[in-house]
């Protein structure tokens, strides 16, 4: 029986220092401390003995259970210790990695330089006016004398959605709107930024969608020269103090007298280039005197109010000022083109 207990001893001891996990261990512990174990078998046949050899056998079966617990108590700790070494080499972080960069967007580079113009004209006492892009025909053409069948409404061919209600062709209807609100009573000041249509095939200089800026000022006794300076003011401000500008008489149904405003090209200095096209100036924005049947249709008297009005878009001005080829490249949303400006 001795031989047996010891046997079993070296056994378990054995499997104990071979278990690989803590459930191998499990099973170890099972089979031989358990209840149908053989230790438990041997101390079961104990009755069978001489009196005086069972102290002796008791005692060693006691001792080969002990032992055996002790190992697998040892073994356990170990193998948890192992286990959560383990643990800690896989999930090591490696702190000294780059981290990945948060992207971070930016506004797009029209919002940006719209505001930038709304700042410029804010800063010489124009406020901001918005309305519908959803416009009636009233306020769209009529309201700036351009009544129907008049042939200058072909030079803004539109959208329209019922015979009376189109997609704003230009900014100018904020201006009869906001005038309007005004009963008769200047000044107004305004500049009205937003989005306009027209129905144009898109190409590199073209696009159905797009965006203004217009300006207004009506008050009494504005002239030519008010006109002219605000413009010249804007004009260095926006595209630096070395540049001229220059006036060109033109047409639009809402001013009389109407001008287009040039700048100097930056390229050539004024020697003609492919950029100015040969002419050392470059196009930058309409303007004119308001008419006065713009000014009586929205409810002010001609002969006390005059005021002037331009307009301006912002993705011509881009183009210019960053070098800008196609007008597409605002609408397309590619971020590798528009990451260029985050800074600018
Ligand atoms: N509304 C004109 C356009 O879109 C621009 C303009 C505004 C011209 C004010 C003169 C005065 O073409």
């Amino acid at each position: 029986m001795k031989e047996r207990l010891e046997e079993l001893r070296n056994e378990a001891l054995e499997k104990v220092e071979k278990a690989e996990n803590i459930k191998e261990l499990q099973d170890v512990r099972v089979s031989y401390l358990g209840k149908k174990g053989p230790i438990t078998e041997v101390l079961r046949g104990m009755g069978k003995l001489p009196a005086e050899e069972r102290p002796v056998i008791g005692q060693l079966a006691n001792d080969v259970r002990e032992s055996i617990a002790r190992a697998i108590e040892d073994k356990q700790t170990e193998l948890e210790k192992e286990a959560l070494e383990q643990r800690l080499r896989e999930e090591t972080i490696d702190v000294t990695l780059p981290g990945r960069p948060n992207q971070v967007g930016g506004p797009h580079l029209l919002t940006k330089l719209i505001q930038e113009i709304e700042d410029l004209f804010i800063g010489m006492g124009f406020e901001v006016a918005e309305g519908p892009e959803v416009e009636t025909d009233y306020y769209n053409f009529e309201a700036l004398n351009l009544p129907k069948g008049h042939p200058a409404r072909d030079m803004q061919d539109s959208f329209y959605i019922t015979e009376e209600i189109l997609m704003r062709t230009h900014t100018s209807p904020v201006q009869a709107r906001t005038m309007e609100k005004h009963e008769g009573k200047g000044p107004v000041k305004i500049i009205c930024p937003g989005k306009v249509y027209r129905r144009d095939t898109d190409d590199a200089t073209h696009s159905h969608q797009f965006t203004q800026i217009e300006g207004l000022f009506v008050d009494k006794n504005v002239r030519m020269s008010d006109l002219k300076g605000v413009l010249n003011t804007f004009a260095k401000k926006m595209f630096g103090e070395d540049r001229e500008i220059r006036l060109r008489p033109s047409f639009f149904p809402f001013t009389e007298p109407s001008v287009e405003m040039d700048i100097s090209c930056k390229i050539c200095r004024g020697e003609g280039c492919s950029v100015c096209k040969g002419t050392g100036w470059i196009e930058i924005l309409g303007a004119g005197m308001v008419h006065p049947n713009v000014l009586r249709m929205a409810g002010f008297d001609p002969d006390v109010y005059n005021g002037f009005a331009f307009g301006m878009g912002p993705e011509r001005i881009a183009m210019l000022k960053y070098g800008i080829d196609d007008i597409r490249h605002f609408y397309i949303n590619d971020v590798r083109f528009l990451k260029q400006f985050h800074q600018a």
